[in-house]
């Protein structure tokens, strides 16, 4: 069975590439107590290159990637650029670049784009806002197949979802979501999986929760909401709070 994995996500954080690399030196030296979890830093693209040497604790994500390998794209990178400097897990369709106008078509093209390299995505999906006719879900269901449509059963179990409600990012664990919520969200992503790929590839797909996650209220979304891990922003950024939640994830179970 695949590893626990938790995800650093540091967003457009830090300013300085003297802070990033102390911030990275500093995370890799924690992870290496962990034997049980997965962990990916994903910094901006521009402290991804030389300032990371090699490291055995952590691998090195990317928070987007254009889809092609070269060519007249101005100012995007590709996956195929990200490959050859040692990057490995790439998200695609976070809330935030949804929220400057990336769409789900766009998304499921950049989802390839990772898969062709034989990297692994970080799908994000989640409400804006939840709502009494529960529309929220067939929003999650248009992210999901339009992402997924046309992807192998592979190329699917390659892919992490991270299902991150956006109403629950950027605040206090307290007002992140509850574990019970969780479960039933992660029911319905099976659910949805199941219909696309059948029961096998539903039980096996790996889906993780962000928004908001902390030391405090990882155990729990752990334990009792049916995942297989975190992306983690703002408790990433200080390399004390990122490890108080790996050593939760550590010690968990599924
Ligand atoms: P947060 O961010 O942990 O700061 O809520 C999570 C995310 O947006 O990936």
């Amino acid at each position: 069975m695949a590893k626990n994995i938790v995800i650093a996500n540091w967003k457009m954080n830090p300013d300085k590439s003297s802070i990033a690399q102390k911030l990275f030196q500093d995370i890799t030296k924690k992870a290496a107590k962990y034997k049980k979890i997965e962990v990916v830093i994903a910094p901006p693209y521009i402290f991804l290159p030389a300032a990371f040497k090699k490291n055995k604790a952590a691998s090195l994500g990317a928070q987007d990637a254009f889809w092609g390998e070269t060519g007249s794209s101005t100012g995007e990178i590709s996956s195929r650029m990200l490959k050859n400097i040692g990057v490995s897990h790439v998200i695609v369709g976070h809330s935030e670049r949804r929220a400057i106008g990336e769409s789900n078509e766009l998304i499921a093209k950049k989802l390839r784009g990772v898969l062709k390299e034989d990297m692994a995505p970080i799908l994000c999906i989640g409400e804006r806002e939840r709502d009494g006719g529960a529309k929220y879900l067939s929003f999650l269901t248009d992210q999901l197949t339009t992402a997924f449509f046309g992807i192998s059963k592979k190329d699917v179990l390659q892919t992490i979802i991270a299902y991150e409600p956006i109403w629950a990012i950027g605040k206090s664990a307290q007002e992140a979501m509850d574990a019970h919520k969780l479960y039933e969200m992660t029911i319905f992503i099976q659910k949805v999986l199941t219909s696309l790929y059948g029961r096998e590839v539903a039980s096996k797909a790996r889906i993780i929760y962000g928004g908001s996650v902390e030391e405090s209220n990882a155990e729990n979304l752990l334990k009792n909401g049916n995942i297989s891990g975190f992306l983690v922003g703002r408790g990433s950024l200080d390399a004390q709070s990122f490890d108080e939640i790996l050593s939760v994830v550590e010690k968990g179970k599924k």
